[in-house]
């Protein structure tokens, strides 16, 4: 059964699981736009490059770029390390590269969910390579337990205990991206 279409339900069950409201819509509509009045305070002038990271952010990343009033571009990164697991393999693939030239350019990296870190050690290392005049990570959701590697995020949404969550672009098994809210798995 995909429950999927009956929002907005206060549960919802994907892939024979059942998952709770943990963030309301208007919560992560408010959070986003906070999100965006700092970022154009502190990139007033500059034209960055915000680099969305496929397929979990595209819906925050849309979301964020609609409240950006500076000047700016867009490109995106595919990687994959999940499959169809709850927990990640750790084995990060670059499905899709970059279009654009990072060289000398501010960067703000657009993530979903920043989980082990692993995903965005990756990413950063292959940006560095380039030499930007900045790199910044802004993540939507930051599970703080689950960490594993020693970088900054420069912008965080919401810090949330290490559980696994669905909803506005997170997928179980490619399953409920489109649910406008936040849902976690229902213990
Ligand atoms: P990391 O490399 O472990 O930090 O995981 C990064 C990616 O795994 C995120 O960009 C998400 O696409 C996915 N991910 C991590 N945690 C969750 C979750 O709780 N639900 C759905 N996807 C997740
Ligand atoms: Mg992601």
């Amino acid at each position: 059964m995909n429950s999927a279409i009956n929002e907005p339900a206060q549960s919802v069950t994907v892939n024979g699981e059942k998952f709770r409201v943990f963030i309301p819509e208007e919560e992560i509509q408010k959070r986003v736009g906070e999100l965006a009045d700092e970022l154009n305070r502190n990139y007033s002038g500059r034209t960055p490059i915000f680099i969305g990271v496929l397929n979990g952010s595209f819906i925050f990343f849309s979301d964020l770029i609609r409240q950006i009033t500076i000047d700016c571009e867009i490109d995106f990164f595919k990687l994959s390390s999940y499959g169809d697991a709850k927990i990640s393999s750790g084995n990060v693939k670059l499905l899709k590269d970059l279009n654009c030239q990072v060289t000398d350019r501010d960067i703000i990296i657009v993530e979903d969910i920043i989980d082990s870190g692993l995903s965005m050690d990756f990413i950063k290392k292959l940006i560095a390579k380039q030499n930007p005049r900045s790199f910044a990570v802004v993540t939507l959701l930051y599970k703080s337990d689950c960490v594993k590697i020693d970088f900054k995020v420069d912008y965080i949404g919401f810090q949330i205990p290490n559980h696994f969550v669905i909803g506005y672009g997170l997928d179980y098994a490619q399953k409920a991206r489109n649910l406008r809210s936040i849902y976690i798995l229902d213990k």
